[in-house]
């Protein structure tokens, strides 16, 4: 599938437009991914603290720092033994994480499983801590991310990484982030049911090797998906549901979020809810 340059190019126009309207949004609506004070007493909210003081006095936010003090035993990771369709490089349970996740990356291969081997630039395998507690799951690389080989680096990715460092205080680096699909759909179109298959056991691979403790799934694709539903985003979003045995929370997607941000304050809520959850279970 060869690629289309004017597409690409009405791709960065959009990018780029989406983009600045996101930096207005911040420096004039003070909207909740940017912890206004006003949402960070919503409710379902923990007390207003430092984060709120800093957004009050219009500041930049702090960097990224886990906001509690390490206080009780973190909780066993989940165990992934037994999966079936797992990539089989993932079980070797005596390497470390690191060297087990190069292995699954080893059997992905030059992947030709599915048609979008044709289109593609370079498959994006995903990027983080192979140790992580939380990963971030979305749908499947775009242009920026086809070019770079990094998931979520063009806009949608500057507004998760405001997600994840403004509101659950965790810098890209604590996290590990992936996508459902490893290679970019042609036109950005959604993943279709066999592309997802074919990339299933290489997820549920690198998955079994983090072993997270919970994971965050951005947008109705990516929920779809994992999920193997038909069902929305916007009636599953902020609801824990298990993937196998890892609570799994959603939210809307931050390609969503830069077209629609007054949804920003309900996906700050539900990333609350994720950093009581997260806070809980790593006893941090
Ligand atoms: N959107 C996604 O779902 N994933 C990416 O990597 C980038 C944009």
């Amino acid at each position: 599938m060869g690629s289309d340059p004017a597409r690409e190019l009405a791709e960065l126009v959009a990018d780029a437009r989406a983009l600045a309207e996101d930096a207005r949004d911040r420096g004039v609506l003070h909207e909740a991914l940017d912890a206004s004070p006003e949402v960070t007493e919503a409710p379902g909210a923990p007390p207003a603290g430092a984060r709120a003081s800093t957004a009050a006095s219009g500041a930049t936010p702090a960097p990224p720092a886990r906001s509690t003090p390490q206080t009780k035993a973190p909780a066993p990771r989940p165990a992934h033994a037994g999966w079936s369709a797992l990539a089989s490089s993932a079980r070797d349970a005596e390497l470390p994480a690191p060297l087990r996740l190069e292995r699954v990356r080893g059997e992905l291969g030059d992947c030709r499983r599915c048609a979008l081997a044709r289109g593609r630039k370079q498959i994006v395998f995903g990027v983080g801590s192979p140790q992580a507690d939380l990963v971030v799951i979305g749908e499947a690389p775009g242009y920026h991310e086809d070019q770079q080989g990094e998931p979520f680096v063009g806009p949608a990715g500057q507004m998760l990484d405001r997600m994840l460092e403004n509101v659950l205080g965790l810098a890209r680096s604590q996290v590990y982030i992936l996508n459902m699909v490893k290679c970019r759909p042609p036109r950005n179109r959604n993943p279709l049911p066999e592309e997802v298959s074919s990339c299933r056991p290489f997820l549920d691979g690198q998955l079994s090797v983090i072993a997270p403790r919970v994971m965050l799934v951005l947008g109705s694709v990516a929920f779809r998906a994992l999920f193997d539903t038909q069902q929305g985003i916007k009636r599953n979003r902020g609801r824990w549901r298990e993937y196998r045995g890892v609570p799994t929370m959603s939210t809307f997607h931050p390609a969503y979020l830069l077209r629609q941000p007054q949804d920003k304050r309900l996906t700050f809520e539900d990333l609350q809810v994720l950093k009581r959850r997260y806070e809980e279970l790593t006893g941090g």
